[in-house]
């Protein structure tokens, strides 16, 4: 699918123990490249991470972003070509409870990461993950253009638009002059939420609904209204995957932001998810507690234009909304009997994946 273009580089990924992160770190091993991972241990018990074994398969460093050291020596060990950044504080409501370690994280901790990289002359390029929510949120219903203002009601998505605030900034800064020799690539990708195997973190409706089915009990479901671009985690990590590659191969033309997102039709509301799921899954129940009126801000409505990445990546959507989630159960269905080995359930769905995307 990359014409070869990851074999043997040093690749680093922040946050390689996330459900993003280490189904990135586990494919980019499956295309050979030298894979470091720097994040904090796994929070969530169970977690994909230690489920698939990828402390075998990486070369695995824990450490704090928000420590510029240590982000440093992971630069200085890896010595890497390509950057990753996923790290983050990526929940809503988390940033509402706790902002200070969501701004110190999610901004403070990018920082680290470009600081570190300006300081690093192997990378060739870099890709910054940050949100769709970065945008600031009008309740369109048209999808935002990466040139749409930055925003953010909430702290999580405010230290998303402040990210990407700082991220143009270092690329105007540092990045497109000649710092290191020649133009860095640098990129920063905005996607929808995703869903896929090995997501257990709280407040997210399909790690909400495989707690709730695998233990036989209803579904709650809070904001049953809310649409969002939903996509299968390989679809947002293929965008990442092709863009590094196109900066490195052409960094004066890549380097910026983009969108990821499913096509139009992909945004579904919460509660048509939470029912395809169960039907998926072959039963289960859904329980809508009465409004909460002190339940705190969450946008409702939120669409990506991923024009860009179409014309000028050749990137597009693989799976729509309903293989996404027959990917999804089947996936969780492998956790559920015990008896598959769950590297390997991932790794199918990357070749499966591939395989897809090379006839579309
Ligand atoms: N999951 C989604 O639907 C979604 C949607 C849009 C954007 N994103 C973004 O994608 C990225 C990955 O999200 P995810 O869903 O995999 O989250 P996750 O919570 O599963 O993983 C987060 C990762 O960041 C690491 N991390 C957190 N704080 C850290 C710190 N202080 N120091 C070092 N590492 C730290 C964690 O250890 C973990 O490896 C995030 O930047 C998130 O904002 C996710």
């Amino acid at each position: 699918m990359f014409d070869g273009f990851y074999k043997g580089k040093s690749v680093l990924v922040t946050g390689h123990t996330g459900f993003k992160g280490s189904w990135l770190a586990l494919w980019l091993h499956e295309l050979r490249a030298h894979v470091t991972g720097f994040a904090l241990p796994p929070n969530t018990e169970p977690n994909h991470f230690d489920l698939i074994e990828l402390k075998n398969m990486v070369h695995h460093i824990e450490g704090d972003i928000r420590d510029l050291q240590a982000v440093t020596q992971a630069f200085d060990k890896a010595n890497p070509e390509i950057v990753f950044h996923l790290a983050a504080q990526p929940l809503v409501r988390d940033s509402y409870e706790d902002s200070k370690t969501t701004f110190d994280t999610n901004i403070g901790g990018t920082v680290n990461v470009l600081e570190a990289i300006r300081h690093c002359p192997s990378v060739k390029s870099a890709v910054v993950v940050t949100s769709d929510k970065c945008y600031e949120n009008r309740e369109w219903v048209w999808g935002y253009r990466e040139n749409d203002p930055m925003g953010g009601h909430d702290p999580y998505s405010a230290s998303k638009g402040a990210t990407e605030i700082v991220c143009a900034a270092y690329l105007r800064s540092y990045f497109d002059k000649n710092g290191h020799g020649s133009p860095l690539g640098f990129a920063t990708a905005r996607a929808g939420n995703v869903i896929g195997g090995g997501d257990w973190a709280k407040d997210r409706i399909i790690p909400d609904c495989i707690r709730a089915l695998s233990k036989g009990k209803p579904i709650i479901i809070r904001n049953p209204h809310a649409t969002r671009p939903w996509q299968h985690v390989l679809d947002p990590l293929s965008g990442y995957l092709i863009l590094a590659q196109r900066l490195a191969e052409n960094p004066g033309h890549f380097s910026g932001s983009w969108n990821f997102g499913p096509v139009e039709g992909g945004q579904i509301r919460v509660l048509e998810l939470a029912e395809k799921f169960i039907k998926a899954w072959g039963g289960g129940n859904i329980e809508i507690p009465p409004s909460q009126n002190k339940a705190p801000h969450e946008a409702h409505l939120l669409k990506l234009s991923i024009d860009k990445a179409m014309n000028e990546l050749h990137w597009h959507p693989t799976l729509d909304s309903a293989s996404a989630i027959d990917w999804t159960v089947e996936w969780y269905k492998a956790w559920d009997n015990k008896k598959q080995h769950l590297r390997a359930a991932t790794i199918n769905q990357i070749h499966e994946f591939e395989k897809k995307r090379e006839v579309k």
